[in-house]
């Protein structure tokens, strides 16, 4: 049976009703059917503010940890990659940043992508193994045999680009995730190329946890990372 389309069922929506309706939420009281932008850079604190997390970032509380804007954005662009959740940041780099600040330990073994953005080469090169001990094999994503050969019990994350910037060699995106996955490791994925609806990493591959950062041709990024609705941790 085909359902009507319903903006408040976003699972009903196709891409173009999705990119105008996903994540939003009429404000209290203003009667307006599109998220509004915020001006206010804080907001009021709950009754007894004992219990609440200073650092949190769901509530809005001060713009440096997040407010209604962000919040907004981040429910749309969440929308648009089917996934449990997104979280927009400055730059593409910082969203890299934030995805392997927080699941890499000290020790942790990463495979990487032989073709990632300077800067993501540079971070696993020459950073991480220095400050942290987080050592990095690079080797061809597209060769699946060389990243099950380079995978090690201590193996953390499987890092690629979807489409490597510059060269444009593809990933099998399904079957990284199914090599990480079956040796208890995640896949982040650099989506940059290929933003919804051209590619859903994190649909793709249920249990990552993937990057992208979309540049337009003139450089302005929109840079956000999503995590699939049931990612491995
Ligand atoms: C593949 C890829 N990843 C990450 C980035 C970094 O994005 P940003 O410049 O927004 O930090 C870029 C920038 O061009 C890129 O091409």
């Amino acid at each position: 049976m085909t359902s009507s389309p319903d903006k408040h069922h976003e699972s009903s929506l196709g891409e173009y009703s999705l990119a105008v309706h996903g994540g939003n939420e009429s404000a209290a009281g203003g009667g307006a059917i599109r998220t509004p932008v915020v001006m206010a850079n804080s907001y009021a604190l709950p009754d007894d503010p004992s219990t609440m997390s200073w650092s949190g970032t769901d509530a809005p509380l001060y713009t440096r940890n997040s407010g209604l804007n962000q919040l907004g954005l981040q429910r749309k662009l969440a929308a648009l990659e089917h996934a449990e959740d997104a979280v927009v940041l400055a730059s593409g780099v910082a969203a890299l940043h934030a995805v392997f600040f927080t699941l890499l330990r000290t020790g942790d073994h990463v495979v990487v992508s032989d073709q990632s953005y300077e800067a993501i080469h540079k971070l696993f090169a020459e950073l991480l193994p220095r400050k942290y001990d987080i050592q990095a094999t690079f080797v061809d994503t597209s060769d699946l045999d060389a990243v099950r050969a380079a995978i090690r019990t201590e193996t953390r994350l499987v890092h690629t680009e979807v489409v490597a910037n510059p060269t444009t060699r593809l990933a099998d995106v399904a079957a990284l995730a199914e090599i990480a996955h079956a040796s208890g490791a995640l896949l982040s994925v650099d989506s940059t190329f290929t933003p919804p609806p051209l590619a859903r990493p994190s649909t793709t591959a249920p249990t990552s946890s993937c990057t992208p950062s979309p540049s337009t041709s003139t450089g302005t990024g929109m840079p956000w990372a999503a995590r699939s609705r049931d990612r491995a941790s």
